[in-house]
C-alpha cells in the first residue's frame, strides 16, 4: 500500500519457491551458483586449512547445500570436529537438506533451524558453545543494501567470539549484459520465482491476483549497483485480499518492487569488513572472477 508497492524478498521462500529457487541456479545463465562451486572446488584444501580444530558451523540461508557439501567433505577429509547447523526460512528446504545430509554423510553430526537469519542465529548462539565458523554464501548479502548490510554484518559480530569466522560470498560488479542474463534466464524461471509470491498471497492470505496480468521485469541499476526485480501489472486493476479485507489498486504497468541484488568490489568487500569489525585475512576468486568468497575474522580485542 505504500505509494510506491514493494514486497520483500524473504516471501520468496515457502516450498515452492525454493525449489524455483534450486532450479534458477541450476540454469546456465544464473553464474553465481557454479562460480562459487568453482571457487569451493579449486580453493577446498586451503579454504579448510583456515577453519579451526572444532567448531559449529553454521550456515545462513543453506537452502538445499549442495555447495556447501563440498567444503563439508573437505572438512571430514581434514579431520576436523564440527556439527553442521543449517538455518533456512523455508521448513521443507532444512527437511530436504537434513535429510539428504544424513543420506550422504551417516557419521556428520546434523541440526537444522528453521527460521530468519537472526532467530536463528540466536538459537544457536544460546545453545551452542565454542567455536563458531557461519557461512553465508551465494548472493545472499547482495539481497541488503549498504547500510542493511553493514547491520547486519555488526550483528553477527555481536555474536561471535574474537577469532571466529565469518565465511562470507559476494557476487563482483562485471558486464552488465551478464548480470540481465542470469535475473532474467531463457527458461523462464526467475519468471515464475517472482509470480510465485503472489500465488503465495493468494494461497496464504486469500488473495485474489490473476498471475497472467503480470510481468517479471530485472534491470540493473548502475547507480545503484544492483540488479533489481519488478513485477508490472500489465493492465489497471483492483486486487482483493481477503485476509487483510483490503483492495490494492494498480495503474497500468505500476512495478511492484521485489529485491535488489547488490554486486560489490572487493574494495567494497574491505570496506565492509572494517568498518563492522573483522579482519578480511582471505580472499578467494573464480576462474571467471564473476564471484569472491572472503574469510572475515572477528576482531574483539583492540590492542
Ligand atoms: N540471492 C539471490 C540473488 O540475489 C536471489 C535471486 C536469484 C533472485 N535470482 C533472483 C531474486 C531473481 C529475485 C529475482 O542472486
Amino acid at each position: 500500500s505504500d505509494s510506491e508497492k514493494s514486497l520483500s524478498s524473504k516471501y520468496f521462500y515457502d516450498a515452492i519457491g525454493s525449489e524455483l529457487f534450486e532450479r534458477i541456479t541450476e540454469t546456465e545463465d544464473y553464474y553465481p551458483t557454479n562460480c562459487e562451486f568453482d571457487v569451493f572446488e579449486t580453493h577446498k584444501e586451503e579454504i579448510v586449512k583456515k577453519l579451526p580444530e572444532s567448531f559449529s558451523l553454521i550456515e545462513l540461508g543453506a537452502g538445499d547445500g549442495r555447495k556447501t557439501k563440498v567444503l563439508l567433505k573437505e572438512c571430514i577429509k581434514q579431520k576436523r570436529s564440527f556439527e553442521y547447523l543449517p538455518i533456512d526460512i523455508s521448513e521443507s528446504a532444512i527437511k530436504g537438506l537434513t535429510e539428504n545430509i544424513q543420506d550422504e554423510f551417516s557419521e556428520m553430526e546434523i541440526h537444522g533451524v528453521v527460521g530468519e537469519y537472526i532467530e536463528g542465529l540466536n538459537w544457536v548462539s544460546e545453545n551452542r558453545d565454542g567455536a563458531k565458523v557461519i557461512l553465508f554464501l551465494g548472493s545472499n548479502i547482495g539481497n541488503f543494501n549498504r547500510t542493511q548490510s553493514i547491520v547486519f554484518l555488526r550483528i553477527i559480530w555481536s555474536l561471535l567470539k574474537d577469532g571466529d569466522i565469518l565465511f562470507i560470498g559476494a557476487d563482483l560488479k562485471k558486464d552488465i549484459d551478464v548480470l540481465l542474463h542470469a535475473y532474467n534466464d531463457k527458461e523462464n524461471i526467475t519468471s515464475q520465482f517472482n509470480l510465485n509470491i503472489l500465488s503465495r498471497i493468494n494461497s496464504e492470505l486469500g488473495g485474489e491476483f490473476d498471475i497472467s496480468k503480470f510481468q517479471h521485469f530485472g534491470t540493473y541499476n548502475a547507480k545503484k549497483g544492483a540488479m533489481e526485480s519488478y513485477l508490472l501489472s500489465t493492465v489497471e486493476q483492483d486486487v482483493y485480499i481477503k485476509h487483510l479485507q483490503k483492495s490494492f489498486h494498480f495503474k497500468e504497468w505500476e512495478p511492484i518492487h521485489m529485491e535488489y541484488s547488490y554486486k560489490y568490489s572487493h574494495r567494497e568487500l574491505e570496506f565492509l569488513a572494517k568498518e563492522t569489525g573483522y579482519n578480511l585475512t582471505d580472499k578467494f576468486v573464480d576462474s571467471k572472477k564473476y564471484f569472491a568468497n572472503y574469510i572475515f575474522k572477528a576482531v574483539k580485542e583492540r590492542p
